[in-house]
């Protein structure tokens, strides 16, 4: 027997589908939304809503589809609070932090693993994402790297392999040695629970030359690529990750017009992750707007991780790229849904047209512009995900 409900009374309703709604967003204003077994089976006016479905009025709240958080790093243990205040003082910030981390997690059981990604994906929930990937790579030798993927995979479908995180301890004084484990024996173990591979290829981690070797390794397994770079110098990586057809690349603090123009042509997204420019204190923020006025897709996301950006909140990531990189609204709320659907290759998510999942979060405001006029406010009162209530205020009724 199928399971259905309604909810009425939405002020606006962003559905990311031109072709039902207002502008890019597709805003439906009065709108109402029916799910049945999961999975969006109607979006319109509430007026012509189907009144034999059981209805929940929302009250003139907006209904917004989940974030979709495309870059986290969850599979961790340990506390880099007293770095983040050195910082602030003055220390400036750099890959080797990494190694803190690794230290930690090495030393934690897979239980404290767990619990420590669960805990980070129910904050999420609470500010309304509803798809997350999740990254390896603060475990730099086979067992770990292979346990936090293994941990990851129960947690999300979207798991990526991040072995070359940084140079592990054991061979700082034989880098390729540590990319032949990567690319050999690490990734025969991480490869059956990830869909993704990942490399950090930047100052004081891989070049481009060995990021190549280890994404390929990576495609050889069929996993697909993504990229961490340009996050602390302008390296020279953008052409070969386009070449490799990486689904997104990511933090892009540093850009040539060059690489601006070569992802506008190139199926990679640009993901950007405001948060950690804000936490590094980066000497600026990414050109998200020069991006975006070339024709590039942009994915936004918190990028959480214990070292350069400790936040899971999706709409501090909406206010920044909207304040320092001169997004609109719209287009830093599509970044921040359908961005990052984009850049995990998913049709499924990331918007509410017929047959999407229902994934989607209700904002106790009458509209999705205070997501960015109401920073660091926790605007969320429920988030559902295929169409089960996975956070709520309560203050529905
Ligand atoms: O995405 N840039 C590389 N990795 C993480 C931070 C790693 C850390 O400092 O622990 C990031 O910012
Ligand atoms: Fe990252």
């Amino acid at each position: 027997m199928s399971n259905s409900f309604t909810l009425t009374n939405i002020s606006q309703l962003v559905t990311n589908n031109s072709a039902i709604g207002e502008g890019d967003l597709g805003v439906i204003t009065n709108a109402a939304i029916t799910v049945t077994d999961g999975i969006v089976s109607w979006v319109g006016q509430a007026s012509e809503a189907d009144s034999s479905v059981l209805k929940t009025d929302v009250g003139g709240r907006s209904l917004i589809p989940g974030f979709v958080d495309s870059h986290s790093h969850l599979m961790f243990a340990g506390d880099r609070s007293e770095e983040f205040a050195a910082r602030m003082a003055g220390v400036p910030y750099s890959a080797g932090g990494i190694k803190v981390t690794t230290e930690a997690t090495r030393n934690s059981s897979d239980e404290q693993l767990r619990i420590g990604a669960k805990r980070l994906i129910a904050e999420m929930h609470e500010s309304g994402t509803t798809t997350v990937e999740i990254k390896s790579g603060y475990g730099l030798d086979v067992a770990t790297e292979e346990r936090s993927v293994r941990i990851a995979s129960e947690l999300t479908d979207e798991v990526t392999y991040l072995g070359a995180h940084l140079v592990a301890q054991e061979f700082s004084s034989d880098a390729d040695g540590y990319v032949e484990l990567v690319v050999g024996q690490m990734l025969d173990a991480c490869a059956p629970h990830s869909s993704w591979i990942d490399v950090f290829c930047d100052r004081g981690a891989f070049n481009t030359a060995q990021s190549r070797r280890i994404l390929e390794a990576g495609i050889a397994k069929n996993l697909k690529p993504r990229i961490h770079l340009n996050q602390l110098e302008q390296g020279d990586g953008i052409a070969m990750a386009i070449e490799l057809d990486c689904a997104s690349a990511d933090h892009l603090t540093f850009l040539t017009d060059d690489d601006i123009n070569a992802l506008a042509a190139s199926d990679t997204v640009a993901g950007l992750v405001p948060g950690a420019d804000f936490s590094t204190r980066a000497p600026h923020y990414p050109r998200g707007r020069d991006l975006l006025d070339s024709g590039a897709v942009v994915a936004l996301s918190p990028d959480c991780n214990p070292g350069s950006s400790f936040t899971t909140n999706m709409p501090l990531m909406i206010a920044l790229a909207v304040r320092e990189m001169h997004l609109t609204v719209d287009e830093a709320l599509f970044a921040a849904t359908m961005g990052g659907a984009i850049s995990l290759r998913r049709d499924d998510v990331g918007h509410l047209s017929i047959g999407a999942k229902a994934d989607f979060a209700l904002l106790n405001a009458p509209s999705y512009i205070h997501l960015a006029y109401r920073p660091g406010v926790p605007l969320v009162s429920t988030t559902w995900k295929d169409g089960n209530v996975i956070f709520t205020k309560g203050d529905l009724a």
